[in-house]
């Protein structure tokens, strides 16, 4: 009888812990989280020399000064390295404040007995150093609040929460595209930019530079007075003088350098007159035509606005390569400031064509499953954070929404329900058919009743944008959302009207006009396509996974409207001129009419909405 040789366990285990650390590919130094996040808590890579860099999280000097403390955390995972300094490598005092920075060159060891952690780095160079005044430093290592940290939207990022967020929000990106690159969906990019309002709700922020072009005219007639109708009648007088006087020159046969010397004086007596007639015209203000704004001053020769969602572009993709997605921000200008509404957010916007309602709500249901069990895969430690710290029910619920089947209820049924709720409890709106639902609904729905995604489908076509289909009880459109619990609404799509005849008579019936949608409406004439798509709010997935209750104090939304001013006023007056950011951002693109792009310089319609687009823009320049 012949023996098996036993396991090689201590190969095997060594063959899952890489022996060496990982090196940072492109910055000098080793990933904390390569080090501590390996199952053996780093205790592996003991006698290792390694670099790291990261920012202190707490720091204390002990031994009477022999040497300090400090947990450093570098944003790759949510735990930080305990990092040892002996006084003889560094002046402790300027390495132990909250917030300073550090690379450093040490030796990995294993702690002594009765430490939690598992290994330590023993510095034994200071590479780099950014210190930190703690007199100044904002941010005391305290437990802040998420609305003081509003006030810090530019250090919140060094924060455990705002840094676990910005974690859970790159994980879901990465999932949104490995599981639509997955599905056969081809990426493309949406204008941010556009004419046309997809939603046809009016809620869109305007892209103009007619205000700024008046602004700028109106300081240039003070400082630079345009000519009174004399000195234009002065000028025009010069002209004739002058143009006598050539006259004379030529009848009187002279030389042709007096002649010459004549016709020069007439010219720039004439580029004088031209140039006084055109600053005599200048008007301040807006320019105007027959009582309206004259939008064929404007940048682009007509309205433009930020987009409210990718889809009327996005469907122009759908009907040539099938399948497709888009992702990107968003804009709108809603009045409603309530904890789910953002005037700036990120929308995941597929469309597919040969592909009905069914199918659309077969996607939906897919991909915010798929989202939810890549977040319990891949980013369980920042999920266990949120857990501990805001919301008990967070992994669980993830859970729950990647295991369970999504109940698929029409909007009648819906109301039905609500209705027969109402009888017992209070409801704010009153529940009838043909109403919206409102948030107070979609919560019961999904929390109470059915404690688990809703898709609610076949809405009145009355509450419902153009684009939607119209079907054949002619009542209602072929449009679904999906509700989940902390949330309501997560992602709103439809199948599309097709039908050439049927999306113009929708068009016009809700008081759009043609012109902007003639585009569109191609798609209609040229080989309509049965097609579907929906578009899921980033934010408000994030809000769904984290259990956080404010959709502001989600990381790259960085800016709510009437917040704007006090924040712009605190961080750009010492960092970056408005005239910097307008020279660093300057093409953007627009799906002009013609299809055709163009660069433009951005610039918006009030001033509130002007400080909004300079904030933001500052933001996205040191995100
Ligand atoms: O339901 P909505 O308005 O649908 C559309 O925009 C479609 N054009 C999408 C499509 O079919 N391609 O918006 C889609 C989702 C909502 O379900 C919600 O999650 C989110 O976008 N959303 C917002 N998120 C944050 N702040 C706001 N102001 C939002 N408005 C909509
Ligand atoms: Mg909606």
């Amino acid at each position: 009888m012949s023996f098996l040789p036993a396991p090689p366990v201590d190969e095997i285990s060594s063959l899952s812990l890489a022996t060496a650390v990982e090196e940072s590919e492109f910055s000098q130094r080793v990933l904390i989280r390569s080090i501590i996040s390996r199952p053996d808590g780093g205790a592996g890579l003991a006698g290792q020399t390694v670099r790291v860099g990261g920012w202190v999280k707490t720091g204390r000097e002990q031994g009477k000064g022999a040497f300090a403390f400090l947990e450093l955390n570098d944003g790759s995972c949510p735990a930080n390295l305990q990092v040892i300094v002996d006084a003889a490598v560094g002046q402790l005092s300027q390495l132990v404040a909250t917030g300073t920075c550090v690379h450093v060159e040490g030796e990995l060891k294993v702690p002594p007995e009765g430490t939690k952690q598992r290994v330590e780095l023993r510095v034994h160079k200071i590479l780099d150093l950014g210190t930190v005044d703690p007199a100044k430093y904002p941010l005391p290592k305290t437990r802040l609040t998420l609305e003081f940290l509003r006030d810090y939207v530019h250090l919140r990022p060094r924060t455990n929460t705002i840094s676990a967020i910005a974690r859970i929000r790159n994980a879901l990106a990465y999932a949104t595209h490995t599981f639509f690159q997955k599905h056969g969906f081809l990426y493309v990019h949406t204008p941010i930019i556009t004419t046309s309002d997809c939603e046809g709700a009016g809620e869109m922020f305007q892209v103009t530079t007619l205000i700024s072009d008046a602004e700028k005219l109106e300081k240039d007639l003070i400082k630079n007075p345009p000519p009174s109708e004399a000195d234009v009648e002065a000028a025009k007088l010069l002209v004739t003088e002058k143009g006598e006087a050539v006259a004379q020159q030529k009848s009187a046969k002279a030389n042709k350098e007096t002649i010459s010397a004549a016709v020069t004086e007439l010219t720039k007596a004439k580029e004088n007159l031209s140039k006084l007639e055109e600053r005599f015209k200048l008007k301040p203000g807006i320019p105007n035509k027959d009582g309206k704004i004259d939008y064929s001053q404007d940048f682009f020769a007509r309205q433009a606005f930020l987009t409210v969602s990718g889809q009327l572009q996005v469907e122009t993709f759908a009907c040539a390569l099938s399948s497709v997605y888009t992702f990107g921000p968003t804009f709108r200008a809603e009045h409603s400031h309530t904890s789910r509404h953002l005037a700036e957010f990120w929308m995941v916007e597929p469309e597919i064509a040969f592909a009905d309602i069914q199918d659309d709500m077969n996607c939906a249901e897919a991909y915010v499953r798929f989202l939810c069990q890549w977040l319990l895969d891949n980013c369980l430690d920042d999920m266990e954070f949120m857990v501990k710290n805001f919301d008990k029910s967070a992994i669980d619920r993830l859970r729950m929404v990647s295991s369970t089947k999504f109940i698929r209820i029409s909007y009648t049924e819906a109301v039905a329900i609500l209705e027969e709720a109402s009888k017992e409890r209070q409801f704010e709106n009153k529940v009838e058919w043909g109403i919206d639902l409102a948030s107070e609904h979609e919560r019961y729905l999904t929390e109470v009743k059915f404690k688990s995604p809703v898709i609610v489908y076949n809405y009145p076509k009355g509450i419902k944008a153009f684009y939607m289909k119209v079907n054949s009880d002619n009542k209602t459109v072929a449009a679904m959302d999906v509700l989940v619990p902390k949330v309501g609404e997560l992602i709103g799509g439809s199948q599309r009207e097709e039908r050439y005849e049927v999306i113009k008579e929708r068009i016009l019936e809700m008081g759009l006009p043609l012109e902007p949608y003639e585009w569109y409406l191609d798609l209609r004439r040229y080989g309509t396509v049965k097609h579907s798509g929906f578009g899921l709010g980033f934010e408000r997935m994030i809000l769904f996974a984290t259990g956080l209750e404010n959709i502001r104090d989600l990381p790259s939304i960085l800016i709510w409207t009437h917040c704007a001013e006090n924040r712009l006023l605190t961080l750009f007056d010492s960092r970056m001129s408005m005239s910097d950011c307008y020279d660093r951002f300057e093409n953007v693109y627009i799906d002009s009419p013609t299809g055709s792009s163009a660069a433009a310089n951005l610039y918006c319609g009030s001033q509130l909405v002007c400080e909004f687009i300079e904030f933001l823009l500052f933001l996205n320049l040191h995100d």
